[in-house]
């Protein structure tokens, strides 16, 4: 099948994109056919899978805990914001994180440390893809923005290899409140911010989830397998019982990819997103 010139030039910039980014020289499979790298078509290739950009929506007026009266206060307003009006999507988001930050029972509530902010999520409110990782980091909970560290570097890289940008899709985490030393949130600690994920994922309805590592996929796709063997496969997930699935990939954690950059890692978490890309343009 002759692919058209713009489809061309995307396949071309992904090509080179992966290669320069991710370290991987994967020619994405859905091509179907032999290319010639031609960069200069590549760079100026245009380069996005989908056109997007509406309303960017995030932690507007992310809370810092102050552990000294135990009262959220409010901090620095991040640029960005909701969309315009008739933004539905964006309002209802910023409903959810404010009943998030007023109600979520969660026990991570009372292990902030002070000055550390909730980190509820950020993006399109009318994403196709919708990133989920574990929980805010360090530099997450300083900033009250996901994935902003050193893991948040490759994330970016990442989607920008997808060609999507970073305000193009939403990310957020299963825990919104950071786990004390960075550790992986317990059952309990996940079922309690629960509820505000599922209203975060029904109010974007994205048409594809990535599960950023074991954590994500073990509590959305309710199993206790873990991410190498569930990597690589579709899967689907309700976010109500009787709703739509939405299909779901899980890859592994770009944080873990830092630790483990082998190029077998690096070229199973491009496969992955590159199925991704492609059930996006189905
Ligand atoms: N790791 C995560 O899982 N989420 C973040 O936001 C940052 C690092």
């Amino acid at each position: 099948m002759e692919l058209d010139e713009a489809r061309r030039r995307r396949v071309l910039r992904q090509h080179v994109m992966t290669d320069q980014l991710l370290g991987v020289q994967a020619v994405p499979i859905s091509a179907g056919v032999a290319l010639q790298v031609d960069e200069s078509a590549a760079v100026e290739g245009e380069g996005s899978l989908s056109t997007h950009g509406r309303g960017v929506v995030g932690n507007e007026s992310a809370q810092a805990i102050d552990r000294t009266d135990g009262a959220p206060r409010p901090s620095v307003a991040r640029a960005g914001g909701a969309g315009g009006a008739g933004d539905v999507g964006g309002a209802r988001l910023e409903q959810i994180r404010l009943d998030h930050e007023a109600h979520c029972q969660t026990p991570l509530r009372d292990l902030q440390v002070p000055g550390a902010k909730i980190v509820f999520g950020e993006g399109s409110a009318e994403a196709d893809l919708m990133f989920v990782g574990e929980g805010p980091g360090q530099t997450e909970a300083e900033l009250g923005r996901p994935f902003v560290g050193r893991a948040g570097e490759l994330l970016d890289k990442m989607i920008v290899a997808m060609g999507f940008s970073r305000e193009t899709v939403y990310i957020t985490n299963v825990v919104k409140f950071r786990p004390p030393k960075n550790r992986t949130p317990t059952p309990q600690e996940i079922a309690a911010e629960a509820p505000y994920l599922i209203d975060q994922i029904l109010a974007v309805q994205p048409k594809v989830i990535v599960a950023l590592g074991g954590a994500a996929a073990k509590y959305m796709l309710d199993t206790t397998r873990g991410i190498t063997a569930l990597r690589g496969n579709w899967h689907e997930y309700f976010p109500v019982p009787s709703g739509q699935a939405i299909p779901l990939m899980p890859t592994f954690h770009p944080a873990f990819l830092l630790r483990q950059y082998t190029t077998d890692n690096r070229k199973k978490v491009w496969s992955d997103l590159q199925e991704v890309m492609r059930k996006i343009g189905e």
